[in-house]
């Protein structure tokens, strides 16, 4: 119930309380949802950029086409993709991330390479790690949500000024999903959804 309760009082939040923090035990366990989200093969090609220096969220607000929920948030936390040619399956991250398991390392290169090559082929290689940070994103949300602290995805967002804004190469890494994060300024909106007999096809 707990969970459920979490997701139907979570709202997008878009003005924040700039008097209250959110204190570092809640920035460090938001961060631990995101770190323990699965990975496409365990791979983890990602890192979560915590945006909270006025100056830096000042730059990020512009790089969001001046949103106010990133301006006003007690943080705002970029998750960032690697580029397509870390996914190699001959490249050092990729067997450092491998090595981590128990299998040897040429059973799980064996075991990738195949998906590796269709996704190469079909052109998604860069979708596929981008959209993995959607799911991290969710998590951070919801847990956040569980903790009282309100938040709101940001897809809308210039990726070349947010590269700059986070000194990161555009040749090495990708925006994937920032989130917002703090105490609401505003009132819980009701949720809007359709209906699930609506949403919902069994097979
Ligand atoms: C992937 C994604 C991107 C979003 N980007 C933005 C955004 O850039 N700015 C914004 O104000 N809201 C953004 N939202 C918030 C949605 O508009 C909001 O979650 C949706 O309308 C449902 O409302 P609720 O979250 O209050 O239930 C985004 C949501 C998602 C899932």
């Amino acid at each position: 119930m707990e969970f459920l309760d979490a997701m139907q009082h979570r709202f997008a939040c878009k003005r924040y309380d700039e008097n209250r923090e959110v204190s570092e035990a809640q920035l460090k366990m938001i961060l631990e949802y995101g770190r323990l989200t699965p990975t496409s093969f365990g791979l983890e090609l990602w890192s979560f950029h915590v945006v909270r220096s006025a100056e830096k969220k000042k730059a990020l607000f512009h790089a969001c086409f001046d949103q106010e929920s990133v301006a006003t948030s007690a943080f705002t936390v970029a998750v960032m993709a690697r580029k397509a040619a870390f996914a190699n399956p001959d490249g050092d991250l990729v067997h450092s991330r491998g090595n981590r398991f128990p299998d040897p390392l040429n059973v799980f290169i064996d075991d990738y390479r195949p998906y590796y090559d269709y996704l190469k082929q079909e052109g998604r290689l860069d979708c596929w790690l981008k959209s993995q940070g959607y799911l991290a994103i969710a998590n951070m949300m919801t847990g956040a949500a569980l903790m009282g602290v309100q938040s709101c995805a940001i897809e809308g967002f210039h990726e070349q000024q947010v590269l700059d804004v986070l000194s990161l190469d555009g040749n090495q890494w990708q925006a994937s999903l920032l989130a917002t994060f703090g105490y609401p300024a505003e009132a819980e909106r009701p949720k809007i959804r359709e209906r699930l007999e609506d949403l919902v096809v069994f097979h």
